[in-house]
């Protein structure tokens, strides 16, 4: 019988941190026994916010090398870096046009992301639960895993196949049944170790996107 589908992925937005092992690259591993698996490095996500363009194309790779440190498996394993594969983009655009404007605006990660960014929030920081759903319908996915901050996004990428794609546009077969155009997935988030909290802003959830929580890193602002 085939394996179920599992997809993830991690921003190349700086030094992985225990919030991503014990939220989502810990569960990765344990899967790969069980699962086919899709890791990917989300590096058209990290673009959202401010970067330097010379330091993604090291940390896309820095990230892909972290996940076969972790444990992650080329031999079991697919990685790949989302850039490399146009279809996304592509799919992106196709389930832009059939989702509400206000089921993004009303994002928790957009709202906290965009306060950050004044009158710079660009149309992709918006868009980007869009083209996290292109990435894991694209696959057909099973499970995603993912800590509790993703839950929203991935709530909204099953809304998208259901409502929006398989609702509106499902053929039937010879017995009149709506045949699914897209697979609707499932989260996948560990009870423990799901929402690790900032060491050094005990309110907010640690982030390597947060240029204050990661010394060393080629970003990092001591918080003042
Ligand atoms: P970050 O917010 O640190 O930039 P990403 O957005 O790339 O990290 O997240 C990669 C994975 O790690 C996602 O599955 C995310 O849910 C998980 N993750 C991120 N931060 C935490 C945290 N503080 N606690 C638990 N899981 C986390
Ligand atoms: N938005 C996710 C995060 O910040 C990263 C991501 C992008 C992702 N595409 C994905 C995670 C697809 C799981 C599946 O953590």
């Amino acid at each position: 019988m085939a394996r179920a589908r599992v997809l993830s992925g991690v921003q190349p937005t700086g030094a992985l941190h225990l919030g991503n092992w014990l939220g989502a690259i810990r569960n990765w591993v344990d899967l790969q026994e069980s699962h086919d698996t899709f890791f990917c490095v989300v590096d058209l996500h990290a673009i959202t916010v401010p970067h330097r363009p010379e330091q993604l194309a090291d940390d896309t790779l820095t990230t892909a090398a972290l996940y076969l440190a972790c444990g992650i498996d080329p031999a079991r394993s697919t990685v790949f870096v989302q850039s490399q594969v146009p279809a996304h983009c592509e799919l992106a655009w196709l389930l832009n046009c059939v989702t509400p404007l206000n089921w993004l605006e009303r994002m928790i990660q957009f709202k906290e992301k965009a306060v950050k960014q004044g009158d710079q929030v660009s149309v992709g920081l918006l868009d980007y639960p869009v083209l996290m759903a292109a990435d894991i319908l694209l696959y057909d996915a099973d499970r995603v895993p993912v800590g509790e901050d993703q839950k929203q996004h991935l709530e909204l990428a099953r809304d998208i196949a259901q409502q929006r794609i398989n609702a509106r546009f499902a053929s039937r077969d010879a017995a009149g049944e709506p045949v699914p155009i897209l697979k609707v997935p499932e989260p996948l988030i560990l009870p423990e170790g799901a929402r690790v909290m900032s060491l050094t802003d005990g309110s907010s959830k640690m982030s390597k996107s947060d240029p204050h929580e990661v010394p060393g890193s080629a970003c990092w602002i001591p918080r003042s």
